[in-house]
């Protein structure tokens, strides 16, 4: 057993968590099923089932503070979560905890890329250290490397804001990302500071990644009691021109 609660989880979400979404964590375990969601468990291992109805339990409860009565959430293309008309959102789970964001989506054809401006993306994971023999797989340039140091939970965190990116991404371009194709960005500011720092801090953190099409990310981390990463659409840092496709990799070796 860990030695935190859902509510110690519950708080680190909600400090990362931008304050227009509703956030929750449940420890997994058995949970009621939705009737229109028998689909889902056909022949599912029990600890996926669990994992599963868990997280779809907490999107409900969620989701009653956006006025939405319990529905059943599908799953739909690439194993995004279906969500009401008008909602966005994001579940994940590891082996304790069930974590999940839901919000008004937003929807608005004000910007080229735009089917959903408040698109998020939610991904929790043991605060243990990346195993070794991935680090080379996930940390793709040299700020990634050097923000993750040689501590191997700064390493899970990196991964863990990847794939939250993903997640986020996934609802607008409906494309599978490898690691390689989510990157770090770092600026050095008017002081000569980069921007984001570098340093790993044991509160929220917030980094900018952008992905091999281009699309900028905001993701805020907590390391601890869990690592959690939530990504949101940085549109304020604007669609690069059509000519700065470029991959994300450059910076890599
Ligand atoms: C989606 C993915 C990242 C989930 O990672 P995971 O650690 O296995 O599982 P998590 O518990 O964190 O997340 C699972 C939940 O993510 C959500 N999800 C799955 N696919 C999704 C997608 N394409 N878009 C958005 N959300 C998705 C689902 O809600 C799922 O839970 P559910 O099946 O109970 O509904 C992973 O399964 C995947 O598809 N990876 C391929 C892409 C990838 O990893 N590339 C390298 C990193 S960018």
């Amino acid at each position: 057993m860990p030695d935190h609660d859902d509510d110690d989880v519950a708080r680190a979400l909600r400090s990362i968590t931008p304050l227009r979404f509703f956030c929750g964590a449940r420890r997994i375990g058995e949970a009621p099923i939705h009737p229109g969601e028998k689909s889902l468990y056909d022949g599912v291992d029990p600890k996926v089932r669990r994992a599963t109805s868990t997280g779809r339990m907490l999107a409900r409860e969620l989701l009653r503070n956006l006025g939405i009565t319990p529905a059943p959430i599908l799953r739909g293309e690439g194993g995004a979560p279906i969500w009401p008309a008008g909602i966005a959102g994001s579940i994940a789970h590891d082996d304790e905890f069930a974590v999940c964001v839901v919000g008004t989506a937003d929807s608005g054809a004000d910007e080229e890329w735009a089917t959903h401006a408040n698109l998020i993306g939610v991904d929790v994971e043991p605060a243990h250290g990346l195993p070794a023999e991935i680090l080379a797989t996930v940390l793709v340039n040299a700020d990634e490397r050097a923000t993750a140091g040689d501590d191997l939970v700064n390493a899970r965190a990196i991964f863990c804001a990847k794939e939250a990116v993903y997640k986020m991404s996934y609802p607008l371009e409906r494309k599978f990302y490898e690691f390689r194709d989510i990157a770090l960005v770092r600026r050095r500011n008017a002081g000569g500071r980069y921007f984001p720092p570098s340093v790993m801090v044991a509160g929220p953190n917030r980094l900018h990644f952008h992905t091999s099409t281009g699309l900028e990310a905001w993701v805020t981390l907590v390391r601890t009691p869990r690592v959690i990463a939530v990504a949101t659409w940085a549109r304020e840092l604007g669609r690069p021109p059509r000519g700065r496709r470029n991959s994300p990799t450059r910076e890599a070796l």
